[in-house]
């Protein structure tokens, strides 16, 4: 296994180019599924859960090579509908794949995929709404088996809350429906739009793209004529890298950015005292005089997303005063914590609520542990200013978000290097 090893209180300098956005990339793989043609995908992110979703796709049989950041990919050859529990143990996005193949060939096998460090994640509601569009779902020896006679029938569905893959899935599995299928309380993440306008775009109708209110009519089943895409820009890599030229006070610039999908981030950075500036594409954090202490509530987009929480937390811990972060998505998203009061942090708290007093207190270098994608990454931005050096263990958790994160770094100044476990 490897390790990060940072030798923290560099400043950074500099610009990065941002990937495509895995959480788009996910549900845009799986709706290949749905395409009657190859299709060529552009900008999509060389990371570790997109290797994964590629090679369930490959096992059930979708063909495809890749290109540097263009995928040619040809799912009109998938003649299996089970993923089994051995590949989606290792990636729960991977139930994705339940809406599009149960719409396509009226059966499929998903295993559960299970719990995960930040929460239970349930997929009740995915399941729910598919029985409602007229499948049959069991549960039995830790697999979703999904069946319909004939094709899945539009509806009207009401998610009791805001569901991100949630919302995919069903999107995914009306688009071959039968007739109108209206989603009330739909996401309107960015990355659902992308999915939305694609799928719009190989001649499926949907209204209400970009609110909470989708209505699409299916195509009773007939594959579609998907045109070439492109993933939109990480939004939350864009807003990790701009964490760390915020944690060290450095000018800073991101590339290859939507400013829009990052107006509720932007807003809190320019509340804890640093200068925003915005290209065309780009965006520059510029330093505070004085570190602000803020005021965080996780909600669904647009407001601040729960993928900050744990970037914004490691800044959090350098302001004069105390900061509070109240996470409402997630039941435990709050493995970082531990590891930030190893190396020093003073953070209290009090269920789903931190408090976090920053300086005069000093961060010190120590190990620490990664838990899970982005509090590992909170971990590497707490290391750039701590004294000393903090080794970051099992960073297979950072991995699966963030593409060569320590090499970018290092090209913004940073020192930082990837080390093998053990040796
Ligand atoms: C997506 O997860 C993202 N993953 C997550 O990003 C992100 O944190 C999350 O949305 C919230 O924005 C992908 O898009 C692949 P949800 P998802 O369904 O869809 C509850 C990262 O770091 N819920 O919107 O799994 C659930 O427990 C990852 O890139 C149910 O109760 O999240 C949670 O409390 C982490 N039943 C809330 O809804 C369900 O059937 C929101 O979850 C589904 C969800």
């Amino acid at each position: 296994m490897d390790y990060l090893k940072v030798t923290g209180r560099k400043n950074l300098k500099g610009s990065v180019k941002i990937s495509g956005a895995k959480n788009a990339a996910l549900p845009l793989l799986a709706s290949t599924i749905l395409s009657k043609n190859k299709i060529n995908i552009s900008n999509l992110p060389n990371v570790v859960d997109i290797n994964t979703l590629l090679k369930l796709l490959g096992m059930l049989g979708s063909t495809y090579e890749k290109q540097d950041d263009i995928l040619i990919i040809d799912s009109t050859t998938i003649n299996q509908t089970k993923a089994t529990y051995d590949i989606v143990k290792t990636m729960r996005a991977s139930i994705l794949v339940l809406g599009p193949l149960l719409a396509r060939f009226g059966h499929c096998e998903v295993s559960l995929p299970g719990g995960c460090a930040i929460g239970q994640r349930p997929v009740d509601l995915h399941l729910k709404a598919l029985e409602q569009m007229g499948a049959l779902i069991e549960i039995k020896n830790g697999y979703i088996r999904a069946t319909t006679k004939g094709p899945l029938l539009g509806t009207k569905i009401i998610f009791d809350k805001v569901t991100v893959t949630g919302t995919e899935n069903i999107v995914m599995a009306a688009a071959l429906a039968k007739g109108e299928t209206t989603i009330i309380n739909a996401a309107k993440e960015p990355e659902v739009v992308n999915l939305c306008e694609v799928l719009r775009d190989a001649g499926v109708q949907i209204d209400g793209i970009g609110t909470n209110e989708l209505k699409i009519i299916g195509s009773n089943q007939e594959l579609l004529d998907f045109q070439d895409f492109r993933i939109i820009p990480d939004r939350i890599e864009a807003g990790t890298y701009l964490c760390a030229g915020a944690i060290t006070n450095s000018i800073l610039k991101v590339e290859n950015v939507i400013h829009s999908h990052l107006d509720a981030v932007l807003g809190k950075f320019e509340e804890m005292g640093y200068m925003i500036q915005k290209d065309d594409n780009s965006i520059t954090i510029l330093p505070a005089n004085k570190i602000l202490p803020v005021h965080i509530v996780t909600t669904e987009y647009p407001g601040f997303p729960t993928d900050m929480q744990a970037q914004f937390m490691a800044i959090a811990t350098m302001a004069e005063g105390t900061s509070i972060i109240d996470e409402k998505l997630f039941e435990n998203r709050f493995m970082h914590v531990a590891e930030l009061v190893r190396m020093g942090a003073d953070i209290a708290l009090n269920g789903t609520v931190a408090s976090i007093t920053g300086t005069p207190k000093e961060l010190l270098g120590t190990d620490v542990m990664a838990t899970d994608l982005r509090a590992s990454s909170a971990l590497v931005l707490a290391g750039l200013v701590a004294s000393g050096e903090t080794n970051i263990h099992r960073i297979y958790h950072l991995d699966r978000g963030y593409d060569r994160l320590e090499v970018k770094l290092a090209e913004l100044g940073a020192i930082i290097c990837r080390e093998k476990e053990g040796l």
